[in-house]
């Protein structure tokens, strides 16, 4: 009986080795092909299948499939929702990188950390980890086209390719920091939301945009948090509490590895720009809207070392955990009535007078 039950526990061990060895274990710190990244999302799904599902929600020129990872546990209530796009700009590989991690720690903590638990009752995150996959593929092809910026759809005229993303929303399109020759890396397009990547974002987050309480779009370089708008004539209504917020941000940002992140609108930091996502964002009523420039400040610029990746990664979740927490506890203070209420009820059934 002894060496029979000494048997048996061999022949488990040696099947949960088997399977640890079948699985390879995503590693979060390096940068990744397209495929992997594909095989990650389906593996995210197929581990989580009550936080998280897979949706298909557009098509790009070469036929590939954009797809985000929707994380939230399943309510009877309506819920809320945050977007996180990555990936716009084919050559800003940390970008991709950051919306990895950020799905890692999402379901890494929201069982033993109450308010992930919470947020993730109250709201929907829409993760995409590429957008631009055409052209994310394309920096993968070789050395030579490891800087490549824009989609892959051909131009115009013969010989030129592709159109800068973030130029070609439906905010103040073509009127500032764009240009109209197809060979140019902040071509706008041939006219407003030509890009299949612009209409499926526009399509998905415009017809839910009431649910969306923050828009948050990641590139890189620079190490700045920026905000609406990119067009220097127009200011946002709640320009200040999106400083006030974005300032937040880049304080829990610093508190993590010392970085430091400037706040602040595109012209004032940056330079001016039209049509990018989120501008749009804001325009269709989403208040937190954010773009992320992550590391780093020219040093390595597209080409961060992947020995940098955990670093940068951890940084950016603080300070986007930082905005979503806030959007969240604006809408969602309902839960502190809640609990003033169950006081009360507490005090009255305990027959305690109130003065
Ligand atoms: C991809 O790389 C190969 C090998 O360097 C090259 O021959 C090919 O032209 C590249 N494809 C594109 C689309 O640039
Ligand atoms: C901003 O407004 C000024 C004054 O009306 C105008 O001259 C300028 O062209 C505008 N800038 C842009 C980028 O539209
Ligand atoms: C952070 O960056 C801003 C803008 O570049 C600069 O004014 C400030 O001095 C920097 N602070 C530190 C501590 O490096
Ligand atoms: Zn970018």
């Amino acid at each position: 009986m002894l060496q029979f039950g000494g048997f048996s526990f061999a022949v488990l061990l040696f099947t949960v080795t088997a399977a640890t060895v079948e699985r390879v274990q995503h590693d979060y710190y390096k940068y990744h092909p397209m495929e992997e990244i594909s095989t990650w999302m389906t593996q995210m799904a197929k581990d989580h299948p009550d936080l998280v599902t897979i949706v298909d929600y557009g098509r790009t020129y070469e036929k590939r499939t954009i797809k985000l990872l929707k994380i939230g546990l399943n309510t009877e209530a309506k819920k809320k929702a945050v977007w996180v796009e990555c990936g716009i700009h084919a050559r800003e590989w940390i970008s991709p990188a950051f919306c990895q991690y950020f799905v890692k720690q999402i379901l890494q903590t929201y069982k033993t950390d109450a308010k992930m638990e919470k947020m993730v009752r109250n709201m929907d995150f829409y993760v995409t980890p590429v957008l631009n996959v055409d052209g994310y593929v394309y920096t993968w092809n070789d050395s030579t086209t490891r800087l490549w910026r824009k989609n892959r759809t051909p131009g115009p005229s013969s010989g030129c390719y592709g159109t800068d993303l973030n130029r070609n929303f439906d905010s103040n399109w073509g009127t500032v920091g764009v240009s109209f020759d197809c060979k140019k890396e902040i071509y706008c397009g041939t006219h407003v939301m030509s890009e299949l990547e612009t209409q499926a974002v526009t399509y998905f987050v415009g017809t839910r945009k009431d649910d969306f309480l923050c828009f948050l779009t990641i590139h890189s370089f620079s190490q700045m948090i920026l905000l609406p708008f990119g067009h220097p004539n127009y200011t946002a209504s709640n320009y200040n509490e999106l400083m006030k917020v974005g300032l937040g941000a880049a304080e829990a940002i610093w508190k993590v590895h010392g970085q430091n992140y400037t706040v602040g609108t595109s012209p004032d930091v940056l330079y001016p720009f039209s049509g990018s996502s989120q501008d749009w964002a804001h325009m269709q009523g989403i208040h937190f809207s954010y773009t992320f420039e992550l590391r780093d400040k020219g040093t390595f610029g597209f080409q961060l070392p992947e020995d940098q990746i955990q670093p940068a990664c951890e940084e950016a979740y603080s300070g986007a955990l930082h905005i979503i927490t806030y959007a969240h506890d604006q809408t969602f203070s309902g839960a502190v009535v809640t609990a003033a209420a169950t006081l009360w009820t507490l005090l009255l059934a305990a027959g305690v007078t109130l003065m």
